[in-house]
């Protein structure tokens, strides 16, 4: 793996390694999602706006951030699978915004992206989204508008779909992963755009909360089964979970269930955008301590938190006995035999370069797909195709980055990674690839209108990592 130069302002903790506060995760920013919490058919109010809150925790002040509904992350939107979601959005921002609904299936005009499905909401606008929910699972929702600033400013929050029959558990935890740069003070570093950033591993922070807060100890009880959904909402940190004493099977990818399994090599990779549901079956005894350590980066390893088992008597003795496997959700098969195909090549970032004719400034691009540096309004198609037409796609990643690639509109199975066939063919809508790796995906391209496609290392798509797939 490339190992980035991370230009860490570390400042909090005043230890030289990442995540300056990642040391301690604590039980507040668990959130316990009860079940039966159903959205009411009413219109859920969600605004964008300036808020502070107690990022770090004391001593050090609040953070200022940019919020949904006051809160970071933003609320839990919790529907269940077959609902119409309704959100009145209003913008409380100093500027327009959008919001997107990161893999949800949802019609063109409903998906967030300025000029391309909808306007942007003016600040002091407001804007109604409306949409029938097809699919269950883990998703999460975001600005489109400046979003490099406005995601690392606070603004995303976890959607979850419920399935008509969730699995049996007994609780269920939700993550969402965040990664903040702070200066000492914990305020946001007000260093946006850095050409280091875009043109490397995007823009890495130095302190991760999940659910917000810096979360030092998870309470769990000997013999509990425990549903978890992680989102990893940051712009650029990529996570590789290892649960040390722990066997998780990962349940779904994206959202889109997938047979239960073990990763292959004990670490839950979750890279921008992405979101993995874990099924953890709490086999220590009571009083024991577990650490969750994030090694993507190998030698800048840290503690996420811990788990922490209660004394007293376990639940049950021996893993509860039912099964994990989520029902499918109900999308299109792709038809491989009429497929039409797509190559997309990935160029530059530092280390690499554009192709010919283009020229990396300290102003970008930094990155090309096709040849062509997406980085106006509304960039010419990529590539443009019929209603109902299956498209395989192959990345080419010449570049010497890590990249998850996002596809609006269209989950899609992975077909084949560095030309090897992929047993198990998951649903994503974001997947992640390393430095000079070819990916083939497919997918069927069901509803009309201009899609996005780009790199969720938001410095990346904001300095030329993004096309648009036009379905006519
Ligand atoms: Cu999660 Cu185009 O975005
Ligand atoms: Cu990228």
């Amino acid at each position: 793996m490339t190992a980035p130069r991370l230009t860490r302002r570390t400042v909090l903790a005043g230890t030289a390694g990442l995540a300056g506060f990642a040391g301690a995760i604590g039980v507040s920013g668990a959130l316990m999602l009860p079940r039966g919490a159903f959205a009411a058919p009413a219109p859920i109010a969600l605004s964008a706006g300036p808020a502070r809150v107690p990022l770090v925790g004391a001593p050090h002040p609040d953070t200022a951030v940019w919020a949904y509904n006051g809160t970071v992350p933003g609320p839990v939107l919790r529907f269940r699978q077959g609902d119409t979601a309704r959100i009145s959005f209003a913008n409380a921002l100093p500027e327009p915004t959008t919001v997107h609904w990161h893999g949800l299936r949802v019609p063109n005009a409903m998906d967030g992206v300025p000029s391309l499905s909808q306007t942007e909401v003016p600040a002091g606008g407001a804007f109604a989204y409306e949409f029938e929910l097809k699919d269950a699972g883990t998703f999460w929702y975001h600005p489109h508008a400046n979003s490099a600033r406005q995601v690392a400013r606070g603004l995303s929050g976890a959607f979850i779909v419920e399935e008509a029959e969730p699995i049996r558990v007994d609780r269920e935890l939700l993550w969402v992963l965040g990664d903040w740069r702070l200066t000492k003070d914990a305020a946001i570093a007000d260093d946006f755009g850095h050409p280091m950033d875009g043109s490397h591993a995007g823009r890495v922070g130095n302190t991760v909360t999940l659910n917000g807060a810096i979360v030092d100890e998870v309470p769990v009880r000997a013999g509990e089964r425990i549903r978890l959904r992680l989102v990893n909402t940051a712009t650029a940190r990529v996570f590789a979970l290892e649960f040390n004493g722990h066997a998780p099977q990962i349940i779904a990818l994206d959202g889109q269930p997938v047979t239960p399994h073990a990763p292959e090599d004990g670490k839950i990779r979750v890279a921008p955008g992405q979101r993995t549901d874990l099924v953890l079956d709490l086999g220590g005894k009571p009083g024991e301590r577990f650490d969750v350590i994030d090694s993507f980066f190998p030698r800048q390893a840290y503690r996420l938190t811990r788990f922490v088992y209660a004394d007293g008597a376990p639940l049950r003795d021996s893993p509860l006995d039912a099964p994990i496997a989520l029902p499918a959700n109900p999308l299109p098969e792709p038809d491989l035999a009429q497929a039409v195909r797509q190559d997309v090549l990935i160029e530059g970032g530092a280390m690499g370069r554009l192709p010919h004719g283009m020229r990396m400034t300290p102003q970008g691009p930094f990155w090309a797909l096709n040849g062509a540096a997406g980085t106006g309004h509304h960039p010419e198609p990529l590539i443009t195709v019929k209603r109902g037409q299956t498209v395989v796609m192959q990345f080419v990643n010449e570049t010497a980055w890590w990249h998850p690639m996002h596809l609006h509109g269209f989950p899609f199975r992975v077909l084949k990674v560095n030309g090897q066939p992929n047993p198990r063919r998951e649903w994503r809508d974001t997947v992640l690839f390393g430095p000079e790796e070819t990916t083939e995906i497919a997918f069927v391209a069901e509803a009309p209108g201009d899609w996005m496609l780009h790199c969720h290392i938001l410095e990346h798509q904001e300095s030329g990592m993004m096309a648009v797939l036009r379905v006519s």
